[in-house]
């Protein structure tokens, strides 16, 4: 195959994602090397790719995603992208359910993949969601392909097979902290199971915003949401409640010190390696950065023209 061609569609093309050096501690931290996953290189522009496709392609294998059925899930966003993508590229229809105060860009990318968006109420955040798409599927169960992505053991296997095993290989082994922002959690559940088990002496610190009211998309405070069924604290050896405002000014400060323009989770991200790093004296430290910033122009995060 010449180099460069994909022969069988776009969904090949998620996973190995680069693994970033960041230098925005260098100097206040100098024996603590950080990376960052660039999740933003999968074609869905996000982390949540590989969750989606993971999801789907074990529905496939089961028998229970058949041609007939609708895949609905409840997103705030990302997720609803990543299945929009993989949906039209396999041939299926997609339903998403969504607090309707998500940004612009979210809802614009879905419809252009072809998705239908239902709206939840905004101020029930993602949980109003969940609760709405468990109506519609309960209304009519044979209609719909449910993966129910805060349940779903293949979202965080995607992580544990996928993630991690690259981090691994991009670090030679050497990774010593893993540090990763809670939603489904599958990201932080997968990616840390399969690190603990190659390496026990590994650290896992996983980052929720400070309280329920927050501007950090895509994250979840667990002590007073539903908790998704895939979390496993016994893998966390800390958990952290990140501010939003500081995570806010890491993100905007690594756009322009770094050219990284990263979105509002990985500010959070950020924040919490810059607390680690006060506390260890060296290390080889790698975080997600699960999104690029081009997602949240329209709510400001950069400032406006
Ligand atoms: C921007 C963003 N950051 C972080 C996460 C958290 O990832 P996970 O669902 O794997 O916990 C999500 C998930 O939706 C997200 O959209």
């Amino acid at each position: 195959m010449t180099q460069g061609v994909v022969p069988a569609g776009i969904t090949r093309l998620i996973g190995n994602t680069p693994l970033l050096r960041v230098r925005l501690f260098e100097k206040e931290f100098p024996r603590v090397e950080v990376y960052a996953k660039a999740e933003w290189f999968n074609p869905g522009g996000s982390v949540k790719d590989r969750a989606a496709l993971s999801m789907i392609e074990d529905g496939e294998r089961r028998g229970a995603l058949t041609r007939d059925k609708t895949i609905i899930d409840s997103t705030s966003g990302n997720t609803g992208i990543a299945y929009a993508m993989v949906g039209a590229a396999k041939g299926y229809r997609v339903k998403l359910v969504m607090p309707s105060n998500v940004s612009a860009e979210r809802k614009a990318l879905v419809t252009a993949y072809g998705a239908e968006i239902v709206y939840s109420d905004p101020g029930e955040g993602s949980d109003g969601a969940i609760r709405r798409v468990r109506e519609l599927v309960a209304a009519e169960p044979d209609a719909y392909f449910y993966p129910d992505q805060y349940s779903n053991p293949a979202n965080a296997r995607a992580h544990y097979e996928g993630t991690a095993v690259e981090i691994l290989q991009q670090t030679n082994g050497r990774v010593t902290h893993f540090l990763a922002g809670l939603g489904t959690t599958g990201t932080f559940v997968g990616t840390s199971r399969r690190l603990k088990e190659h390496d026990a002496s590994i650290r896992t610190i996983a980052i929720q915003p400070e309280d329920s009211f927050h501007g950090l998309e895509g994250l979840k405070h667990i002590p007073t949401a539903i908790v998704p069924k895939i979390w496993d604290p016994t893998l966390a050896d800390d958990i952290w409640g990140c501010p939003t405002e500081p995570a806010y000014d890491l993100a905007r400060t690594i756009a322009r010190t770094e050219g990284l323009l990263v979105g509002h989770s990985s500010g959070a991200a950020l924040w919490a390696v810059r607390r680690l790093a006060g506390t260890i004296k060296e290390g080889v430290v790698v975080t997600v950065f699960p999104d690029s910033g081009d997602r949240y122009l329209s709510t400001g995060l950069y400032g406006r023209k």
